[in-house]
């Protein structure tokens, strides 16, 4: 059978026109498909190198907003990369710094450290912090520098990273920091000492008006003492004259010498109480007014609070109404200067604080119980308000004008109470005033705080 006309002719084994059509579909079909592989390769590469791009960008805007140094070496300590701080710090470029051996920016003494972090990461030690000396353009100076090995992918230490702080800063800073410290140390202890000559001032002024009295009391009766002296002189001169009886008498009635005989003994008893008095008062000073740091001696605390509350108020406030509830006799085992000084402060802020009231009342009261001696002093003045009464021990809190207070009287107070193994506290009176309450250990009771 023959095949029909219309059919196209082939031999086996040959192409027909269908099959090489259908071969080069397949060839740009293939052609098609490589291409779209290319383009979204392509578009990949570009989004990878887009990322890429973004995390150097990334990199580079940390590594240049780093305030420290950041330096990496290779093995040898030779600059593989720097940030723009070791850059600026170094005043060179990072082409020119990269490949140059770090040495070259070190100080010479900075030489061995940075040798031995060489050979550390040779050894494959851990991180480690050092001081080097870089060299600026301006000369050298202190870097303090976390030194870390850095590793490759398989794990080989292959180099070294170096983030330093320049420390010059810091240490001008520490420098300045230091000499502000002094500075407010001096100002502290000059209001510390210009406390104590307040209180000087104070003592002062109210043994000065203690010895006002017997000074004057001698100082008249002495006045009396030499017109007797006068009187009797002359009538020994008549006397050594040889005057006769009755001129005499004449003249020992002239010259009151009978009167002058029975005053003079008054006269000198006076004079004696009188110096009695101004030996007391200065004992006193020296028992209580003693700078001696370390003595601690048996001493009436009944004496101690009488003292002070005259030597401060009676020159200051001569209509003061004080009450002394005090028993005969106190005894306490401390340093006397000191608690006189704090018994002086607590009456000084008393007077301060009735400066202007109406009634002027100061009570003391003091009593012994359980080894301890408790002393309360209640004032008839404004009182504290509640806003500042946990503040007024603190050193250099005052109310009161410049000139006037330091803020120290309580603070020191407290300090020395409390160096006695007592307490001293505050609080408004119910009845009005402040009422400060003094505890200390009694004589032969010290053992520890009194709570
Ligand atoms: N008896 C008192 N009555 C009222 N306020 C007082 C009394 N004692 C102390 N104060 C308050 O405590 C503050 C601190 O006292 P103080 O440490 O002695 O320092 P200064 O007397 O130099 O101010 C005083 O400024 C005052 O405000
Ligand atoms: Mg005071």
């Amino acid at each position: 059978m023959t095949a029909p006309l219309s059919q196209p002719f082939s031999i086996p084994g040959m192409l027909t026109d269908a099959d090489a059509e259908s071969a080069w579909i397949e060839v740009i079909r293939k052609m098609d498909e490589t291409y779209a592989n290319l383009v979204a390769q392509q578009v990949e590469l570009e989004r990878k190198n887009a990322e890429l791009e973004e995390a150097q960008a990334f990199i580079a805007s940390v590594l240049g907003s780093m305030t420290d140094v950041l330096i990496a070496c290779d093995r040898d300590g030779r600059i593989e990369q720097t940030n723009p701080a070791a850059e600026r710090a170094l005043a060179c470029t990072g082409r020119d710094l990269t490949g140059r051996p770090l040495r070259d920016f070190l100080d010479q003494a900075s030489h061995a450290a940075f040798a031995r972090l060489c050979s550390a990461a040779l050894r494959r030690e851990g991180g480690s912090d050092v001081e080097l000396s870089l060299r600026g353009p301006t000369g050298p100076f202190p870097v303090a520098v976390n030194s870390t090995v850095r590793y490759d992918q398989r794990g080989h230490a292959i180099g070294l990273v170096l983030v330093g702080r320049p420390i010059g800063e810091l240490r001008r800073a520490y420098r300045d920091l230091a000499a502000a410290h002094e500075g407010l140390k001096q100002t502290q202890q000059q209001l510390v000492h210009s406390e104590k000559m307040a209180s000087l001032g104070r003592l002062v002024a109210g043994v000065a008006h203690e010895l006002n009295n017997p000074i004057s009391f001698v100082y008249g009766n002495a006045h009396a003492m030499r017109r007797y002296v006068d009187r009797m002189t002359a009538y020994l001169d008549r006397v050594h004259d040889g005057a006769g009886a009755a001129d005499l008498a004449a003249t020992r009635k002239e010259l009151r010498i009978d009167r002058a005989r029975t005053d003079v003994t008054a006269t000198l008893d006076g004079m004696l109480e009188g110096t009695e008095r101004v030996r007391d008062i200065v004992a006193e000073l020296r028992r209580f007014s003693s700078e001696q740091k370390h003595a601690s001696e048996r001493f009436d605390m009944t004496a101690l609070l009488r003292s002070a509350v005259t030597w401060v108020a009676r020159a200051q406030m001569p209509d003061l109404t004080v009450v002394f509830d005090l028993p005969e006799a106190l005894e306490i085992a401390g340093h006397p200067g000191h608690l006189h000084q704090v018994a002086m402060n607590l009456v000084q802020n008393a007077i301060d604080a009735m400066a202007g009231a109406p009634s002027k009342r100061l009570e003391l009261h003091g009593r012994e119980e359980d080894g301890r001696i408790v002393v309360t002093i209640r004032d008839s003045g404004h009182g504290i308000p509640d806003a500042i009464l946990g503040r007024i021990f603190d050193p250099f809190f005052t109310t009161k004008p410049v000139g006037k207070g330091t803020g120290l009287g309580l603070s020191i107070s407290y300090q020395l109470v409390h160096d006695h193994g007592g307490a001293l506290t505050a609080v408004n009176h119910p009845g009005g005033g402040a009422l400060f309450t003094l505890i200390l250990p009694a004589a032969g009771c010290r053992q520890g705080a009194v709570q």
